[in-house]
């Protein structure tokens, strides 16, 4: 799956890291705003998601995760950084969506 996806967002330039904790995932994707909305879409039609939630949609000056190409950051030193870039994003965002993966970002044990 990540493969596949990864092949699909290099295709429109679409780059970003998918976090996994063992159930839960959060994945930022950051390209141009159609792309995105393409992506997006293709993502909500998909039954395999439980509980889907934007958390962050925002216009940014560049790519923070440009050099990551979508890795699955689910262990070592990938888990690590990940988890931190993560918290990093979600410092200054309010609201339930940004609460509630706050929680589970930190409750992980990466
Ligand atoms: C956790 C997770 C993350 C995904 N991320 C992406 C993604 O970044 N890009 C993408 O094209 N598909 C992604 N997918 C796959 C989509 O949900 C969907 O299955 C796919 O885009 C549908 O393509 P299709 O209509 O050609 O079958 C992801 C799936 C899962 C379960």
């Amino acid at each position: 799956m990540v493969r596949r996806s990864s092949v699909r967002n290099v295709a429109v330039g679409i780059t970003g890291m998918l976090w996994f904790d063992g159930v839960n995932f959060a994945q930022v994707l950051e390209g141009e705003h159609d792309h995105i909305s393409g992506t997006m879409d293709r993502i909500r039609q998909d039954n395999r998601h439980i509980d889907l939630a934007v958390v962050i949609d925002c216009q940014t000056r560049g790519r923070e995760f440009g050099s990551w190409g979508m890795v699955l950051a689910d262990d070592g030193a990938a888990g690590v950084e990940g988890t931190a870039l993560l918290l990093g994003l979600l410092v200054s965002v309010q609201g339930d969506s940004a609460r509630r993966l706050h929680d589970v970002v930190t409750a992980c044990e990466i």
